[in-house]
């Protein structure tokens, strides 16, 4: 069957409130419901401020629309969905092209975990890799926000059917006690994970170093870098149990700031280079087996990364993108798509991808268009 049988959807993001704390939760997904309601959460993790957050919408994509001097998200303001439907860009004819059948058949079958996929680039991930198999796929999907997860699991069921299995997880990566446990968790279809997307993670504020929230520090290390490698640790076991020493995919999302630190950034920085460490030495720990190590750093890509940075500051974040065309998340998630189902003896070790007018980090390495 055809990938553009699928109709172009979109993830549209809105303002939602605060997130609750629920307990651990495990159920697949398999029916569809609405999700033109928003849900409430509260930080489950004492250690991430609380800010106001977004959750999701399942909405028609649009054609792009055309790219205005200032920043494309603000040219229609009057509803969440509207304004950011402005910025869409289109999925069935994208997909159908960038992910090839031979591409989509080298997923059949296969059970991915995806962490941080309750928003941004880790839920434009789901998306992407259910359109490229959805008639033989398994989906686990982990974060903190446990509800938004449902509702982007119902709604990718909704879009490509029940060939694609969903598991919701909440899981907090930042804390070692979760992360060591939920393998043995997981029900025994969803155990034999075949690929790890490694994304989970996130940046604080824009303090120069003295002035550096300890509380902050904690949380981009213990979920960027400590959180990461516990992940990779707990999943790694399944990959070596495999025949020729092991098999399985790692897909780690460092990010520009791991190769070029900037003013303003230094802990985040830090925690990106320690990714590309971390996974540069584990391709060296795994050349003896079918393991595959790989790294995609994004460069400036609009998701609720820089609200969660400016602290729910909605009007920073969008500053960030003032003057130009960001990366969206979806792109991301094509080239990690792409990646993943090269075939087994090549691994694309290395993705470093910007948006047209950037070429590098901070203000000299960004075109921005003045009005
Ligand atoms: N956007 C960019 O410009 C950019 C550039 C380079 C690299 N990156 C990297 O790309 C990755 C994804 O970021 P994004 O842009 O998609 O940001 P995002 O929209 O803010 O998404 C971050 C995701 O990580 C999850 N997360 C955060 N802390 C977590 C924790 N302790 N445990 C489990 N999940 C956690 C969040 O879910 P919950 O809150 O529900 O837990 C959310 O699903 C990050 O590693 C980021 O550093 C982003």
């Amino acid at each position: 069957m055809s990938l553009s049988f699928y109709s172009i959807h979109r993830f549209a993001v809105c303002l939602s409130r605060s997130r609750k704390a629920s307990s651990p939760s495990l159920g697949v997904v398999s029916s569809s419901r609405s999700l033109l309601s928003t849900s409430s959460f509260s930080s489950p993790s004492p250690a991430i401020p609380q800010t106001p957050r977004v959750s999701v919408l399942l909405q028609p994509r649009p054609r792009p629309a055309p790219f205005l001097a200032a920043n494309r998200c603000r040219q229609d303001s009057s509803s969440p969905a509207s304004r950011l439907a402005s910025t869409a860009r289109t999925m069935s004819t994208a997909t159908s092209q960038v992910v090839t059948a031979t591409a989509g058949q080298r997923l059949a079958g296969k059970t991915i975990l995806i962490t941080g996929a309750s928003a941004g680039i880790g839920q434009a991930c789901a998306l992407e890799f259910a359109l490229a198999q959805p008639h033989d796929l398994r989906l686990i999907l982990a974060a903190r926000r446990v509800d938004t997860i449902r509702e982007i699991a119902a709604a990718i069921t909704k879009q490509v059917g029940d060939g694609v299995k969903i598991l919701p997880l909440q899981l907090d990566v930042s804390k070692p006690d979760e992360v060591r446990t939920f393998v043995d968790k997981l029900p025994e279809e969803f155990k034999n994970i075949d690929v790890l997307i490694n994304n989970a993670g996130g940046v604080r504020g824009v303090e120069t170093a003295g002035n550096i929230a300890e509380a902050d520090i904690n949380v981009m290390f213990d979920t960027n870098v400590t959180g990461l490698i516990n992940v990779t640790q707990a999943v790694l076991p399944i990959f070596f149990a495999r025949p020729d020493g092991g098999a399985g995919d790692i897909v780690n999302i460092g990010s520009i700031a791991g190769r070029e630190p900037y003013a303003g950034g230094s802990i985040y920085c830090a925690t990106k280079a320690a990714v590309r460490s971390f996974t540069d030495s584990l391709r060296r720990e795994t050349i003896n087996t079918k393991i595959r190590v790989m790294e995609v750093d994004p460069g400036a890509t609009e998701t609720e990364f820089s609200v969660v940075r400016f602290r729910g500051d909605k009007a920073k974040a969008d500053a960030t993108y003032a003057g130009m065309e960001p990366l969206t998340a979806q792109d991301i998630a094509e080239v990690i798509v792409f990646n993943v189902t090269r075939r087994q003896n090549v691994v694309v070790a290395d993705s470093l991808i910007f948006p047209t007018v950037q070429a590098g980090t901070g203000p000299a390495n960004m075109y921005r268009k003045t009005a």
